[in-house]
């Protein structure tokens, strides 16, 4: 047995974030090893590893030591996919062949844009994501963007006021998908009703498990909240949205090298992609994410544990239905 490993958190953000070194990612990692990264993403939110160098394998025997892998939609789904292993969440500019897309498929890059605003992994599920691991195989040239940004959502939540937390307390909203792909990109799901096609419920705010702090899980899949008006729901979820996305409560990762990797509690944080103009249809950005089930309390937020399912969208996102 090798010599007990001494991994070791900088802090990359006054209140969350840090960079572990001290790993070797060449050897298998020990129990104790593993317990050490628990208990930092527990703290810190979001950690970053920089060449870590790991393949789809090892990326995925790494992610199944936080718990249990969320098969990724496309496989749940049974549709053929880039990459073999179910658990990789492809989110490459590239198509099934590994061509970079062209910039003039217009559907992925509308499809894109749901992800660069702020979200947590698969809340638009019934069972939500603890841990994400998105781990960057090829990265576009320096300068030309691909930054992830993060948002300290448990701070944002101490900050409110006494007020504020009290309300939220017992609200619950639906989360959508394609409300999130819409809102981003307005020629999507045109007339569509986000309440006829598949909704989550959360509530606005949970208990964080493993530390005893609360966080603040309003992202961009919400788009309802339960007994208020439309008006009202909307009114709350943009300054609750405002709040939590100011300058202070974020860090954002520059992924410098093809190997690093970045974990992330989405039951502790929010996070988002950035423009991808600057390589898209240029430069491949390929990195690819494991998703960790929550194993906790609040799994299933408060949706019906005996009935899980798998995401649907309409089939031609740019068709609009017609008056029958
Ligand atoms: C994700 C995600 C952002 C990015 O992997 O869940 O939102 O910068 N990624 O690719
Ligand atoms: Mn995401």
């Amino acid at each position: 047995m090798g010599s007990i490993s001494q991994v070791t958190f900088t802090p990359l953000h006054p209140t969350f974030g840090a960079q572990v070194t001290g790993i070797d990612f060449s050897q298998p990692l020990s129990k104790d090893v593993i317990a050490q990264v628990k208990s930092g993403i527990d703290h810190y939110g979001v950690l970053v590893f920089r060449n870590a160098g790991l393949d789809d394998d090892s990326h995925v025997a790494f992610a199944q030591s936080f718990g249990e892998l969320e098969p990724t939609p496309a496989a749940s789904l049974g549709v053929k996919t880039r990459l073999p292993s179910p658990y990789i969440g492809d989110l490459a500019n590239v198509d099934h062949q590994g061509n970079l897309k062209q910039y003039q498929d217009k559907l992925s890059r509308l499809f894109a844009k749901g992800n660069e605003t702020w979200h947590a992994d698969m809340q638009y599920h019934p069972r939500r994501c603890r841990y994400s691991i998105l781990r960057a195989v090829q990265l576009p040239p320096a300068g030309t963007g691909g930054e992830t940004l993060y948002a300290d959502s448990r701070t944002a939540y101490d900050d409110l006021s006494s007020e504020m937390k009290k309300q939220l307390d017992t609200l619950v909203a639906y989360c959508s998908l394609l409300h999130n792909r819409r809102d981003a990109a307005p020629e999507l799901y045109k007339g569509v009703d986000v309440m006829e096609w598949p909704n989550a419920k959360w509530k606005l705010v949970y208990p964080h498990e493993g530390t005893n702090r609360t966080n603040l899980y309003v992202t961009s899949y919400m788009h309802k909240i339960e007994g208020m008006s439309q008006q009202e729901s909307d009114q709350l979820l943009k300054q609750l949205r405002d709040h939590a996305a100011q300058e202070k409560y974020i860090h954002t990762v520059n992924w410098e090298n093809n190997g690093d990797m970045v974990m992330w509690d989405n039951t502790a944080v929010l996070h988002r992609a950035t423009d991808g103009s600057g390589y898209i249809g240029k430069h491949v950005r390929d990195v690819r994410r494991t998703s960790c089930f929550d194993t906790g309390k609040y799994a299933w937020g408060e949706n019906d544990s005996n009935n899980p399912w798998i995401i649907k969208l309409p089939k031609d996102p740019f068709a609009e239905p017609t008056a029958a």
